[in-house]
């Protein structure tokens, strides 16, 4: 039994929500909407597996976000209604590689540059249908993928990567307890994981560890010349001050390099070099101002309500993220 399960009997509340939602085909397959659901002419697809509807909500606000063409992936033969059940099933799946078959109307990749992969998280890994579906050729494409858990995700991230057998994979991101989240929270979320793929970190790069009092959030640092000098500050402590419900910063103390191309404004998530001042800053909301002179030094990976939260004067230590 893995340790989620086991921590499953305690909340019973908790339980019971999922059991009620976990019953195949509740959400989607009875729509009747053509799939993949296109919009205008795009080159992002969406594809995703979804139970209970969290991965399904989260999977249609990015479709709102990226205008990209939305896919649900269903199999043919429907699990059983018992959440237990089909974790055993899953496990079996898994180990003898007789994973599900995929009902076949499976979207054609050629014209996709973008393709987003969400599931739920299963027993701390992959659902089986999409273990299934990553057996497919991504050769070319960028794969983000995302997922949605009921609290313990594991390792699903480096599981993908297992999986994954070709394809530019960019950072994803996991949604915790979705049911709880609110629109607008999600669709934050998603705008984080946007900038994490634009400015294309992967998962080799540089992850880093933010801790403010009893808050933990994870970061990664991209290959800019000032984001590797950064890297050579940690571990650091620094006395972050919070502006305009929007931004920490805090002086460094000493410049960084401003040989790397500098950009006006930037995204949730952010974390930049502000050249004018010689400030790191941690960006968690938007604002009307567009701050000119920023390096983008990487993009914070967690949830960045748990930034949002922290209160106005904060000591966060930065250190790397040992694996
Ligand atoms: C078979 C099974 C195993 C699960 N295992 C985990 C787990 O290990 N960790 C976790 O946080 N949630 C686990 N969950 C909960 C789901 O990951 C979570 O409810 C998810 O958001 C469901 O997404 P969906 O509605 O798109 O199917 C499990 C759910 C099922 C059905």
């Amino acid at each position: 039994m893995n340790r989620f399960i086991k921590n499953l009997i305690i909340p019973v509340v908790a339980l019971l929500v999922l059991l009620t939602g976990c019953s195949q085909g509740k959400i989607g397959n009875n729509s009747g909407d053509p799939t993949p659901i296109e919009s205008e002419k795009t080159d992002i697809l969406i594809v995703y597996y979804s139970l209970s509807g969290n991965t399904e909500k989260v999977a249609k606000q990015i479709q709102k976000n990226t205008g990209g063409d939305l896919f649900k992936i269903e199999i043919e033969n429907p699990y059983p209604d018992d959440m237990y059940e089909i974790s055993d099933l899953a496990k079996k799946e898994k180990e003898s590689g007789n994973l599900p078959k995929l009902k076949d109307d499976l979207p054609k990749l050629a014209s996709y540059e973008t393709i987003y992969i969400g599931g739920p998280v299963w027993s701390n890994t992959l659902s089986s249908p999409i273990i299934k579906y990553l057996e497919k050729d991504f050769n070319g494409k960028t794969i983000i993928p995302f997922w949605t858990d009921a609290g313990d995700a594991g390792k699903y991230e480096e599981e993908f990567r297992k999986y994954l057998k070709s394809g530019d994979l960019k950072q994803g991101l996991g949604f915790s307890n979705v049911s709880s989240l609110g629109e607008e929270e999600i669709d934050k979320m998603i705008k984080g994981l946007n900038s994490i793929s634009e400015s294309s970190s992967n998962l080799s790069e540089t992850k880093i560890r933010i801790t403010a009092d009893d808050t933990v959030v994870e970061a990664v640092l991209n290959d800019t010349k000032a984001a590797q000098e950064f890297k050579k500050l940690l571990p650091l402590t620094l006395s972050m001050t919070r502006m305009g419900e929007h931004e920490y910063y805090s002086s460094l103390g000493e410049p960084l390099s401003e040989d790397d191309i500098t950009k006006v404004g930037y995204d949730i998530g952010d974390l930049a070099y502000w050249t004018p001042g010689d400030l790191f800053a941690i960006y968690f909301d938007d604002t009307d101002e567009e701050p000119e002179g920023l390096i983008i030094l990487g993009n914070i990976t967690s949830y960045i309500s748990l930034i949002e939260k922290l209160g106005n004067l904060q000591e966060m230590k930065i250190e790397l993220k040992e694996d």
